[in-house]
């Protein structure tokens, strides 16, 4: 049979996305990275758009491709991914689904590391900005709803619950991203959502379900 058609509940709305991993150079040959495919926030990007949204989607470089009816904005480090972000600003709503590299290497090499038999090079890292808790920490230009994600391998809903605070977004999507779910890299996810009022476990479904449910809360949120 048929679906039905997706009602338009977020028809005149500008919606942020962030989604994929970040890669960060190493040398010019070499980088930092994290297992994430970018599926989730592919599909929340989709579902987003099929509701009408205008959506930016600003992406690392994830092994999905991006969504179709949404602007690509294409970034491969973690300082590219919040000046995507800032540029993209306003919103009525941000959903920050990157697994943003939490490192980055201080001074990457111009030219190709070799073995010049001083033994293996240390890698000096330091943090990355966040981008969730400055998008959040926005005065006027703060979105309305801005939703982060907490992927954990364990303590999941207590890390989660802090990371919502300490971020000071409105609402978090915990998930177990232990190698055992099979979730990192797999077509389903069990998530928790958490917000001021309250959390709810929701049943392992697809990412696809997971991102149509998403969409749908946040078009109440903001209607
Ligand atoms: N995030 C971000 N910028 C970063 C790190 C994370 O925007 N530099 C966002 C992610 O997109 C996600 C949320 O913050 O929505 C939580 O990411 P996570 O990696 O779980 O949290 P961290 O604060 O990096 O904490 P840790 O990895 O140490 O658990
Ligand atoms: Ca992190």
């Amino acid at each position: 049979a048929a679906l039905a058609p997706v009602a338009r509940t977020l028809g005149g709305k500008h919606l942020l996305v962030t989604s994929g991993p970040t890669h960060e150079p190493i040398d010019p040959v070499r980088y930092i990275a994290n297992r994430s495919s970018g599926a989730q926030g592919t599909a929340i990007g989709a579902a987003l758009a099929e509701r009408g949204a205008r959506v930016t989607f600003v992406t690392g470089p994830a092994s999905v491709p991006p969504p179709s009816g949404v602007e690509v904005i294409r970034v491969e480090t973690a300082g590219e991914m919040l000046a995507a972000v800032q540029a993209a600003l306003p919103a009525d709503a941000a959903v920050m689904a990157a697994a943003v590299a939490d490192w980055h290497v201080v001074s990457a090499s111009g030219q190709k590391l070799k073995k010049d038999g001083g033994g293996p090079p240390t890698l000096a890292l330091a943090q990355n900005p966040d981008i969730l808790a400055a998008v959040a920490g926005l005065g006027e230009s703060r979105p309305r709803l801005v939703v982060g994600f907490a992927a954990e391998t364990e303590n999941v809903l207590e890390h989660a619950r802090a990371k919502r605070l300490r971020k000071g977004c409105d609402w978090i999507v915990a998930n177990d991203v232990s190698s055992a779910t099979g979730i990192m890299g797999g077509t389903e996810n069990a998530v928790t959502l958490i917000t001021a009022g309250g959390e709810e476990a929701w049943e392992r479904m697809g990412k696809d379900a997971v991102a149509a449910r998403l969409a749908d809360r946040i078009a109440q949120a903001l209607a």
